[in-house]
């Protein structure tokens, strides 16, 4: 399939993991297991397609308040998944990052995120962006935070506050230098936003699908780019 654009950033919603499991009469835990297999099919698609950067939210802060057992799984998941995949981002040229806060993640999750991104950290053809203990509002606020301290240490220092426009804002956000999402997908029939990239997602455009995160494969990602090549983006103004 020939498409005429390509979304330079693509950001996911992995939804419906539990649901799926239910369905076949499993635990929400194998549910979650066959949806880190999709994750993996999903930077495939991402390179087949040329995609720059892929987002992938898979921890929430608001994810804390499952059962101790499905948080404890979704922490092996995730640690099973930076030794695993190693490999794959070696082969590919796939830059790996994380972004979130660190309290309350355990320190091998913390040990294991550093010596990847590092690892990673030159590589070009594509940039995985996991967000892992993340919320939208959080990277607001902390990105207030950190400009209201630098307003405090210039009044000490007897000099003007420094200026503050879009641009510097997204400078402060955890997703700094990253570019926007182009187009945001949402598994399992969800139509919400649920606290994701809130700053980062004012222009992007969305795709919603029923189809469930475990089952979002190649014919999926090929759905959804062939949705967003049909998109005319018109950034408030008039074509
Ligand atoms: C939403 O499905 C999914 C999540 C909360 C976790 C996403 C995790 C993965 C895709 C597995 C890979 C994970 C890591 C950490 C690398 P849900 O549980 O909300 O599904 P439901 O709405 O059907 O209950």
């Amino acid at each position: 399939m020939t498409l005429d654009n390509i979304p330079r950033h693509v950001a996911i919603i992995m939804d419906g993991n539990g649901r799926w499991a239910r369905q076949r009469g499993l635990n929400r835990i194998f549910g979650h297991r066959q949806g880190a297999e999709s994750v993996r099919e999903c930077c495939k698609q991402a390179l087949v397609y040329g995609v720059e950067y892929l987002s992938l939210f898979a921890f929430s802060e608001e994810n804390w308040g499952r059962p101790k057992e499905e948080v404890d799984a979704l922490m092996s998941l995730m640690l099973d998944s930076l030794i695993n995949e190693k490999k794959l981002f070696l082969d590919n040229d796939i830059r790996f990052r994380v972004i979130g806060k660190t309290d309350g993640v355990p320190e091998e999750i913390i040990r294991g995120i550093g010596e990847l991104e590092e690892a990673t950290k030159d590589f070009k053809t594509m940039t995985l962006l996991v967000f892992f203990n993340y919320s939208g509002k959080w990277d607001i606020v902390q990105a207030a935070s950190a400009y209201a301290a630098s307003v405090a240490e210039a009044v000490r220092a007897g000099e003007n506050p420094p200026a503050l426009d879009r641009g510097d804002f997204d400078g402060l956000l955890a997703t700094s230098g990253v570019p926007d999402p182009d187009l945001l997908i949402r598994t399992s029939g969800e139509k919400r936003l649920s606290n994701f990239m809130l700053w980062q997602c004012a222009y992007t455009e969305f795709y919603f699908t029923d189809v469930f995160w475990p089952d979002f494969r190649e014919k999926e990602w090929a759905s959804a780019l062939e949705s967003y090549s049909n998109r005319e983006r018109r950034y408030g103004k008039i074509k």
